[in-house]
């Protein structure tokens, strides 16, 4: 499984010749400059909720690519009113995917569409593809419902925002990790604006300091597991 941070909430994970988006927000995002959405490939693009800076660029590439919408029934019906193809979910459920299995789990936020529409609940997703098993919170608050995910997987990864204002900051996302139990952590959902501007080296020394591992990856930056 490969992962690459495309800047805020957004990700590519690629699991055989499988192009997964997650939460593309580019165009607008000037520190993302570099990525070209014209040329990113995917085959489903999944949304953790329907805000703004997780949605912006869902049309453009999924009319380019056909690539087919996973998240919640409200944000699917929405896009399916576009003309793009989706799969709905909802929190608590799991699907088979020719990838492998995603399971949209719980997240304390909110989720409206930029014109006001309801964007149904926000969730997470916990992902196993390639005996690989992966955990992308979302935006969300540190919730007591994290403990849930351990009970049933064993997690490689887990995808935190660290950013705080809008969501966790660096202190619970640390409360976060020990919920579910996965000491190997990626950070997104910093720097973007300013409210949520972070200090790098202050965060990876607080995450070392309980024995875990915080990663920050470059715009662009991959890693495999
Ligand atoms: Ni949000
Ligand atoms: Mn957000």
């Amino acid at each position: 499984m490969k992962i690459t941070f495309f800047g805020h909430a957004s990700l590519g994970i690629q699991v055989g010749d499988i192009h997964i988006l997650v939460d593309p927000f580019i165009s607008a995002n000037p520190k993302a400059s570099m990525i070209n959405i014209e040329t990113l490939k995917a085959d489903y693009i999944l949304l953790t909720h329907a805000h703004q800076d997780h949605i912006l660029d869902v049309e453009a590439i999924a009319k380019r690519t056909n690539a087919v919408v996973v998240s919640n029934f409200e944000i699917v019906s929405y896009f399916e009113k576009l003309g793009i193809e989706g799969h709905p979910m909802n929190l608590g459920g799991q699907w088979d995917f020719e990838f492998g299995n995603v399971k949209y789990v719980n997240a304390i936020h909110t989720s409206s569409f930029p014109d006001g529409t309801y964007g149904g609940q926000p969730g997470g997703f916990v992902i196993e593809g390639e005996h690989k098993n992966i955990y992308i919170a979302g935006d969300t608050a540190l919730t007591m419902d994290m403990q849930l995910i351990p009970l049933y997987i064993k997690l490689d990864l887990a995808i935190l925002p660290i950013g705080d204002n809008f969501t966790m900051g660096v202190d619970d996302a640390i409360l976060a990790s020990n919920f579910v139990k996965c000491d190997k952590v990626l950070g997104y959902h910093f720097d973007t604006f300013g409210y949520i501007e972070i200090d790098h080296e202050d965060a990876k020394r607080k995450f070392f300091d309980k024995g875990k591992d915080l990663m920050l990856l470059e715009i662009g930056e991959s890693i495999e597991l």
